[in-house]
């Protein structure tokens, strides 16, 4: 097969459109995948809306991928034809990106998938859990934390309190999960009624509902606990998430945003600190990180530590992205979108 069908992102602020691409050939330590599932994210139709990241048009989107492997580079091992695997792609290398058919991707951030997983609920996790990861673990671009997929690192942070904004967005579920994995407790997080149990069994100690002031948030906040807050991550980062956070956040803490700062100036104090989370584990500092966490990553599902996301097929193939971006935009509560690419007609 030399040949296969893409979606095309035509021109800066264009339309999408299928088209054919060329399949990449497998270079040193790459891997060919027959993409099965791909997720929708957030950035997709960001990018599409605002032009950002992309240097050359038409080109290829789309991060979340999984299916089979096709073809191995040379030096790689670890990976054969046939197996089931998840990874990360970089945004904007249209060869290795996930709207489209096959792609090409690096061992070194790529995962086996556990039998008991499909491809559309493991297509959920990569870029929600490395957001998570690296907000939470990385020193750069995160809190810094020792993470609990290494030795020593489970429970590590037991009896803190921990704070996430939009526990029921991707990332947050994702957040939700590590921090509980570090040992966080309580973790309070705000989401609307109806995703309460579901973030409960992921984990979140306190639910609040997001549709309460911000100073009746803060006030139940300081119900639940008197210990200061110093570990915060606001995975929906809208401007009223954000100022709230901060002001939750306790001197010497740490609040991490996924999106641009909105923080009030007037609020700022130099004692706390408010870090932007890159969260594609291809950024040079984020590599080390991504390499460790998708080196254990299959364990950690096996084990059912790390839960995917609820997932909903979309129709149409690599066609039916273009609606999904759509409703993606309008914003959709507590389901991952999944495209399926071999269904292009
Ligand atoms: N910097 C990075 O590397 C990076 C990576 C990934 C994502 N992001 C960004 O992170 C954000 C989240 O992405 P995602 O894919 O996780 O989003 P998502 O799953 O599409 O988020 C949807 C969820 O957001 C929640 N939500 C909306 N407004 C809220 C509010 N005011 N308070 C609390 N929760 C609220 C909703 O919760 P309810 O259903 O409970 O109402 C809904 O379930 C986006 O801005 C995205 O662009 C950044």
């Amino acid at each position: 097969m030399s040949r296969q069908k893409a979606l095309f992102l035509t021109a800066a602020k264009g339309s999408f459109a299928v088209g054919t691409a060329a399949v990449p050939q497998p270079g040193p330590g790459q891997i060919l995948i027959k993409i099965y599932a791909t997720a929708l994210n957030p950035v997709d139709w960001k990018i599409q809306v605002h032009d950002f990241f992309i240097r050359e048009y038409p080109t290829i989107l789309g991060i979340d991928i999984a299916g089979t492997v096709t073809d191995v580079g040379e030096g790689v091992s670890g990976f054969k034809l046939g197996d089931r695997v998840i990874t990360e792609a970089p945004i904007g290398e249209s060869d290795q990106a996930s709207f489209q058919q096959f792609t090409l991707a690096s061992v070194n951030v790529t995962a086996k998938i556990p039998a008991s997983l499909s491809f559309e609920e493991a297509a959920s996790i990569p870029l929600g859990l490395t957001t998570a990861a690296v907000g939470l673990y990385n020193r750069v671009g995160g809190i810094g934390l020792f993470p609990p997929w290494e030795e020593g690192g489970r429970g590590l942070y037991r009896g803190k309190p921990f704070v996430v904004m939009g526990g029921a967005s991707s990332v947050g579920q994702y957040v939700i999960q590590l921090a509980r994995l570090s040992g966080f407790n309580p973790i309070i997080t705000t989401a609307s009624k109806s995703n309460a149990d579901y973030l409960a069994a992921l984990g979140a100690t306190h639910i609040l509902d997001r549709s309460l002031s911000p100073d009746a948030i803060r006030t139940e906040v300081s119900k639940i606990t008197s210990a200061p807050i110093e570990a915060i991550y606001d995975a929906v980062s809208f401007p009223e998430t954000q100022n709230l956070a901060y002001d939750i956040l306790a001197p010497g803490g740490c609040l991490i945003i996924d999106y641009q700062l909105a923080i009030d100036e007037a609020r700022k104090t130099s004692d706390k600190r408010v870090e932007y989370v890159y969260g594609i584990v291809h950024a040079p500092a984020a590599r080390t990180l991504g390499a460790s966490l998708f080196a254990k990553l299959s364990h950690l599902l096996i084990e059912g530590a790390i839960r995917p996301n609820r997932v909903e097929m979309l129709p149409n193939g690599l066609e039916g992205i273009i609606s999904g971006l759509e409703r993606l935009q309008k914003g959709v509560s507590n389901v991952k979108l999944i495209a399926l690419p071999q269904e292009t007609s």
